[in-house]
């Protein structure tokens, strides 16, 4: 069963991106299965950096990609990233399912009105229509590829939505701008000639794939604690990041799956609202923003820091089945006398071992940290000569923060990633068996 999920374990933003490249090179297939635009996986090869928000990660080794249908798709930001693409690499060999909804320009527009409406309670969305797309594909109402294919339906589609979208504008929102049903018809016939030939059946292929024996990668976008319902609702996205959306973002079952990584950066990082317990204090958590270039890749928004918590890496260990971890970014913690892991959670004098399901509980949580030596700050070209060595040249005080890591996951370590680059990894387990 050659099939492996990538996904994030943490509030997003853990590195999968680097980390599906990194695997991509044994993969025959790579498949986003949830989320939108608000993605942006970073991949530097060859010193230059490269944010997908869309297509696969594995498009530099020239695999197979596949966008599941429990993608939300903006078409305008798959065309731009197919052209911004096709200079860079050979062939584009991208599927994408015709199952998969379509985020609109007023879905946008709907996200920035929704979140201004929200005032103090505002979830600090992307504001790339995410919410507002899988709220119409909930509601049934929403276009999905296959019907942008079909004239008479498209058209019908968007009579039909474009009417209720524009009477709660009109409405609910009070606003004086009402959707063109001509303008949105007009952007999708624009796009859909960009995006035509790669449409097709996703799960019969990739059951077809799976059958062959070729080797699958699927990967995650967003992370557990984001996901619609087992993350901090709601300050949450509005898919599944977590194990569930593989197959009903892709159209496989759970047999096929050998095995489940969990991407987590030395500590955490969130971006928008919503509680994050083991919060850095003000100095080293803008050391650790410099230092580790948190700010969003779709946004450009700070990232909050905070310590490693393993309430939260347990969390996602047993929500997610993970039969191993790939740990990002500890080269940003070097140079910190001690680095802090947050082992569980006080509240009223009382030990909570489980993450809430209550914000109003979580919020009143304090961390119980335990304290590790630090290890030293070196540079790119530094790290990249460790990295050559293996293992066990890494400092001493780090293997021994990984030990607690493992400890805490219970399941073992099977990547270590020390730099943005391609090459700045250490490959503990292999993946593929073959
Ligand atoms: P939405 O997905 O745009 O609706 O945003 C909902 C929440 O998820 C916000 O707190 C966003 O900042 C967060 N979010 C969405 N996508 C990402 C991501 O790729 N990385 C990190 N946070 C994200």
């Amino acid at each position: 069963m050659p099939c492996t999920v990538i996904l994030g374990a943490q509030f997003g933003d853990e590195g999968k991106g680097k980390v599906v490249d990194y695997y991509s090179k044994d993969a025959d297939v790579i498949v986003r299965y949830q989320g939108g635009c608000n993605a942006g996986h970073t991949i530097v090869f060859g010193g230059q950096v490269f944010k997908l928000h869309l297509i696969p990660s594995g498009v530099f080794y020239g695999k197979r990609l596949i966008i599941g249908n429990g993608v939300v798709l903006d078409l305008e930001t798959l065309s731009k990233e197919i052209d911004d693409l096709n200079p860079k690499i050979e062939k584009l060999d991208l599927l994408i399912s015709n199952r998969t909804h379509i985020t609109l320009p007023f879905h946008k527009e709907l996200d920035g009105i929704e979140e201004s409406f929200r005032g103090k309670s505002k979830i600090g969305t992307t504001k790339r229509g995410i919410g507002p797309t899988y709220t119409d594909k909930v509601a049934r109402c929403g276009l999905r590829i296959v019907d942008l294919l079909d004239n008479e339906v498209l058209d019908k589609k968007l009579s039909e939505t474009i009417m209720i979208k524009n009477r709660i504008l009109k409405n609910v929102f009070e606003s004086k701008t009402q959707i063109s049903k001509k303008e949105i018809l007009a952007y999708c016939i624009k796009h859909r000639e960009k995006i035509k030939d790669y449409v097709g059946d996703a799960s019969v292929e990739l059951n077809n794939a799976i059958k062959q024996d070729k080797n699958v990668l699927f990967e995650g976008a967003q992370g557990t604690l984001l996901d619609i319902d087992h993350g901090t609702y709601p300050f949450v996205t509005s898919s599944n990041p977590t194990i569930g959306g593989v197959f009903t973002g892709s159209g496989i079952g759970p047999k096929h799956i050998d095995k489940i990584i969990g991407v987590m950066k030395g500590y955490i990082t969130r971006v928008g609202g919503g509680p994050m317990t083991s919060e850095m204090g003000k100095v080293i958590g803008e050391r650790t923003r410099e230092k580790g270039k948190e700010f969003g890749a779709t946004t450009g928004r700070p990232r909050r820091c905070g310590w490693l918590d393993a309430v939260i890496l347990r969390y996602a260990v047993r929500l997610n089945s993970l039969n191993g971890i790939a740990i990002t970014k500890l080269d940003v913690l070097g140079g910190l006398n001690k680095v802090k892991v947050c082992t569980s959670y006080k509240i009223n004098g009382k030990t909570l071992e489980e993450f809430p399901a209550s914000l109003k509980i979580l919020e009143k949580c304090e961390p119980v940290y335990e304290e590790f030596d630090g290890w030293e700050d070196l540079s790119e070209e530094e790290w990249m000569e460790i990295v050559k060595k293996g293992y066990y040249a890494l400092p001493k005080e780090m293997r021994d923060y990984l030990k607690k890591v493992e400890e805490i996951a219970g399941v073992p370590i099977f990547l270590i990633s020390l730099g943005p680059d391609r090459e700045a990894t250490i490959s503990i387990k292999e993946i593929f068996d073959h």
